[in-house]
């Protein structure tokens, strides 16, 4: 089967399509023909070695995946061949590959509803939004800045707080803005001209997705008893209301979103969808940091 591996760490140049083995399915596992996958910015910095838990190269990237399960290893009851999934994975043989092997508990059914492409746009970016906002436990009526509002975690970030009845302030590019208002962003701030620290009345809740000085910057317009929820490493010394979040895997989270997302109460934007072909294309593209919302790859 094909699969995007690398060599050594660098630039996009370094993914190429390669021949290997299918993977060999363990217990608890399902074996998976891949409809699409989609790209996170954590795939750039593995693919970099700007993190490094995956070890050294060679491995394949991808932590997102759609498609039909083709076999079921020992132990799996949840579900049988021909099931379509949707789910995260994180290994080294990864999902930019035509056939994934995938913990059955890291999985869910894709809603009948739902095209694969969507469904494999979901896992990463929808799961940390989720449970970002669980871990700042959002209530009806308060206010959240999130920052990157217009990207993958960003834009659905938006739509979840609104759900739980919050008011939503947003930092985004100036044509990002009507994009996130018709998402339901009641304010908006264009960071490249305006200093959100002096634009905005305090809010109860941060979700940033920026990190870095975003971190600081944020305590000031936070109220004194919010909570600062960032998936990126930030500079809050020890605050005690900063959290880091990490999404993780969890079907009962995945199911709960996927039928937001069949019955359109969440929409999912899809910037464009590339083949697996164009790895390093689709790369480049996410590190220039102006993707909205998420980039699907399908297979070759
Ligand atoms: N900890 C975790 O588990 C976890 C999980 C997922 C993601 N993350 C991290 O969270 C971050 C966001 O992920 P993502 O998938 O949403 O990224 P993404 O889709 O690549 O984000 C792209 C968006 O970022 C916006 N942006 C760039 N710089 C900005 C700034 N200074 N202020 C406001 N918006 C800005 C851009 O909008 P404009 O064009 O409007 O600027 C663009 O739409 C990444 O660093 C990622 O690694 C962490």
């Amino acid at each position: 089967m094909k699969a995007v591996s690398q060599q050594i760490l660098g630039g996009p140049e370094v993914l190429e399509t390669v021949e290997v083995p299918l993977p060999t399915l363990r217990p608890g596992q399902v074996l998976i023909r891949l409809a699409a996958t989609s790209v996170n910015p954590v795939d750039c910095k593995l693919r970099a070695g700007q993190v490094g838990f995956l070890g050294e190269p060679p491995f394949t990237l991808g932590f997102d995946l759609s498609g039909t399960v083709t076999e079921v290893g020992e132990g799996v009851s949840e579900f049988r061949s021909g099931d379509q999934v949707f789910g995260m994975v994180h290994t080294r043989t990864g999902t930019y590959s035509e056939y994934v092997t995938a913990r059955a508990d890291s999985l869910a059914r894709c809603p009948a509803g739902l095209d694969l492409q969507t469904a494999a746009a979901l896992p990463t970016a929808a799961l940390t939004a989720w449970q970002a906002l669980e871990l700042a436990e959002l209530r009806s009526g308060e206010r959240i800045l999130i920052h990157a509002a217009a990207g993958g975690v960003g834009h659905l970030a938006v739509q979840f707080a609104k759900l739980r009845g919050a008011r939503v302030i947003g930092t985004a590019r100036t044509a990002n803005h009507e994009f996130l208002r018709d998402l339901g962003a009641d304010e908006l701030i264009d960071y490249t001209t305006t200093d959100f620290t002096t634009a905005i009345d305090e809010v109860d809740v941060v979700l940033d997705l920026v990190g870095g000085d975003y971190g600081s910057r944020s305590l000031r317009v936070l109220t004194p008893d919010g909570r600062y929820i960032t998936a990126q490493q930030s500079n809050t010394g020890d605050d005690s209301r900063a959290a880091l979040i990490t999404g993780r895997p969890s079907p009962a989270d995945l199911s709960t979103i996927g039928k937001l997302a069949e019955s359109g109460q969440v929409r999912v934007h899809i910037d464009r969808v590339l083949s697996l072909a164009a790895a390093a294309e689709a790369h480049r593209l996410s590190e220039s940091g102006r993707v909205r919302g998420k980039l699907v790859l399908t297979p070759w």
